[in-house]
């Protein structure tokens, strides 16, 4: 229901981004240690790849950008099967910085692969009923990153797992912001 509420006050243009320069790595760190429980009842293996060396500043709206990641590794979890992997990775490429969530799961049949963004769009509706989501995730996700003049791909092989991924602007650091980013 509250997301419901979010996506049409979104799509009505309502709410405002509140742009902020924040740490991405440490973002995802947090959405990843927040999604471990669920992801160790259903035995899935989450594993985080970035570059240790790197900054991954970005400036974007913290707070929904936390909800885009939340969706996308939430739904690699739940779409997965028992003993499955999720990795989440990113990239700092030019002036981008690049996250992917990869899951060996079910997969999605490429004619509902440009479908699943749309609201209350789920691929076969009984196949989980138990998982109980709403059809709203993706629709959330893609309009919080069209809001960043940003978009969420897809790649998907039925059986194999899929890909999600977008990017963000890399951002500029002032000095003494990055003694904080360890
Ligand atoms: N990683 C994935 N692997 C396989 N299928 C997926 C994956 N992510 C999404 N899907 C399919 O796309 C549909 C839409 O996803 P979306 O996140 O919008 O909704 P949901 O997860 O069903 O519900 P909600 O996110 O609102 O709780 C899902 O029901 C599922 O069928
Ligand atoms: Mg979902």
């Amino acid at each position: 229901m509250q997301d419901l509420l979010t996506l049409n006050r979104m799509e009505s243009g309502v709410v405002k981004f509140n742009l902020e320069v924040f740490d991405l790595r440490a973002l995802l760190a947090e959405v990843i240690e927040e999604l471990e429980q669920k992801a160790e009842k259903r035995d899935v293996l989450i594993r985080f790849y970035v570059d240790k060396n790197q900054s991954f500043f970005t400036k974007a709206d913290r707070e929904k950008i936390f909800r885009v990641c939340q969706n996308l590794i939430s739904n690699a979890i739940k779409y997965n099967h028992e003993g499955g992997e999720v990795e989440v990775s990113l990239k700092a490429q030019k002036n981008r910085l690049h996250v992917s969530v990869k899951d060996n799961g079910k997969g999605i049949p490429a004619e509902d692969l440009k479908r699943i963004f749309e609201r209350f769009y789920r691929v076969e509706k009984s196949r989980n009923r138990e998982a109980g989501g709403t059809g709203l995730g993706l629709a959330i996700v893609k309009h919080i990153l069209e809001g960043h003049k940003s978009k969420i791909s897809v790649s998907s092989t039925v059986g194999k797992g899929s890909l999600f991924s977008f990017s963000l602007p890399a951002a500029e650091v002032k000095s003494g912001a990055k003694a904080l980013s360890l």
